[in-house]
């Protein structure tokens, strides 16, 4: 069985900056630290920095008056920033810088007059803090319906993506509100990394019989990720960790592709790809290498 590893499987330029950012606090402060919501959707990083000492917290008046606070890779709304402030807490902002472009873009649009548009998920953490930037106000949409139930009114309307949208999305999307719209500012906000990931993702799903999407449950891009291998790879698997990998029929898969969402971090890639070297100890290729050499 050969085993095809997507290139640029894994942490984001985002998500490792805010990782990074997470640990060189911990070695360097003694106050405690808190994040407002996961720092990034991984189930396994998250636990990791909880064992190292740093709280989750829903809301900000959790944090006692000494601590710290890490504002999450998704970005928040300005009222958190406000909340912050106003309570004289220490924080370090980890909002993805692209995450950020889009917040300052959104709010200056808003100001300008526009009716903020975007495409995504409602209750995404990313998408609330989005519309945190036009005071709440922006339409939502993900469906043709959603856009049927906007109000047609709105003479300039200007459209941002969730960083993690698939391209095909933004296009179809864009084409209900050109039907319905006639002044439409577009900015293609989907990060480049994600659509990299996922077209690349794709490219390996089409030649393979079976491939794995590792990543975590809640996160959006994983999620992304899993669809579109699926589209191309009916045997298309989505775990978290090695122990969730399905029983393979090893013998009859000559091709086995993996990929992984921005926020799987490395150790869980090279556990899934040991894990897989003990199913198929035969293999001549070393699978390690072979992830190795796609970094
Ligand atoms: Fe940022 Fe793109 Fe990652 S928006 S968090 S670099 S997927």
């Amino acid at each position: 069985m050969e085993i095809i590893i997507a290139k640029n499987a894994g942490f984001c330029f985002g998500v490792s900056k805010a990782v990074n950012l997470l640990f060189d606090l911990l070695e360097n402060t003694n106050e405690k630290l808190y994040t407002v919501g996961p720092i990034i959707h991984n189930d396994q990083v998250v636990e990791k920095l909880k064992s190292k000492g740093v709280q989750v917290v829903n809301d900000i008046s959790e944090v006692e008056n000494d601590g710290q606070v890490v504002i999450r890779t998704h970005g928040v709304t300005p009222e958190v920033y406000e909340k912050i402030n106003g309570s004289g807490l220490k924080y370090s902002d980890a909002t993805c810088p692209y995450v950020k472009k889009i917040h300052n873009l959104v709010n200056e649009k808003y100001k300008e007059g526009y009716q903020i548009v975007i495409i995504g998920d409602k209750e995404h953490q990313e998408v609330k803090g989005i519309n945190g930037w036009c005071d709440d106000t922006a339409s939502i949409v993900y469906s043709e319906d959603d856009v049927k139930s906007m109000n047609a009114d709105n003479k300039n309307i200007c459209v941002v993506a969730q960083t993690t949208i698939t391209k095909e999305k933004w296009e179809t999307i864009n084409n209900f509100l050109n039907k319905k719209f006639e002044n439409i500012l577009k900015f293609d906000t989907i990060c480049s990394a994600t659509s990299n990931r996922q077209n690349e993702a794709e490219c390996v799903a089409k030649n393979v019989d079976a491939m794995v999407v590792i990543g975590g449950k809640n996160s959006s891009n994983t999620q992304k990720l899993y669809e579109i291998c699926k589209k191309y790879c009916s045997k298309t698997y989505q775990i978290e960790t090695s122990g969730d990998l399905p029983p393979m029929d090893i013998k009859n898969i000559k091709k086995i592709g993996i990929t992984a969402g921005a926020s799987t971090p490395d150790w869980v890639i090279k556990e899934v790809i040991s894990k897989m070297e003990e199913l198929n100890k035969a293999n001549e290729m070393s699978f390690k290498e072979a992830f190795e050499s796609s970094l």
